[in-house]
């Protein structure tokens, strides 16, 4: 069964390094009827990925996407800034077990990936995989529950 939801688009982000996956991709959701709402960037001009993910993780937070997909040169620098926000679980990813895994047993709703360090056929397998696959849940949740700084009970 699809993480899908019929009323509520995909998000997507990027920067420049970015850019070009992010088309693939969207010429892919477009080919599923699959609705998306782009968060920018708009062209391979350099920019800063925090001023596209910060947004983009709102919208997830607020239930306005999802999941999302967002990409930049490694998936580092879009997803240290996705991850900040305490309601994202943004899950790097450059196979699709890892996609698999990322929902399965992390359930997260942002998958990142490298634009500058994977094929665009393995890209779109990531994304389909990451689409098709629910959470575990089970002891799976009770990890997820820990995650948030305000759980964190070591100080
Ligand atoms: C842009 O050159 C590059 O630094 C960025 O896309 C990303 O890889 C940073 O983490």
């Amino acid at each position: 069964m699809s993480i899908l939801k019929t009323n509520i688009p995909v998000g997507l982000c990027s920067d420049h390094a970015g850019f070009e996956l992010k088309n693939i991709i969207i010429g892919y959701l477009e080919s599923q009827g699959i609705e998306y709402r782009d968060f920018g960037t708009y062209s391979t001009d350099s920019c800063d990925y925090p001023d596209f993910a910060h947004p983009c993780a709102l919208a997830v937070e607020d239930g306005k996407v999802y999941p999302a997909i967002a990409i930049c040169g490694t998936g580092n620098g879009i997803g240290m800034t996705l991850n900040k926000h305490q309601g994202i679980r943004a899950a790097l990813c450059w196979e699709p077990e890892l996609a698999r895994l990322a929902r399965a047993h992390n359930d997260a709703n942002i998958l990142v990936l490298p634009g500058r360090f994977i094929q665009p056929e393995v890209a779109i397998q990531c994304v389909d995989t990451f689409f098709q696959t629910n959470f575990d849940g089970g002891r799976h949740q009770n990890r997820i529950n820990k995650m948030p700084v305000s759980e964190c009970n070591c100080k």
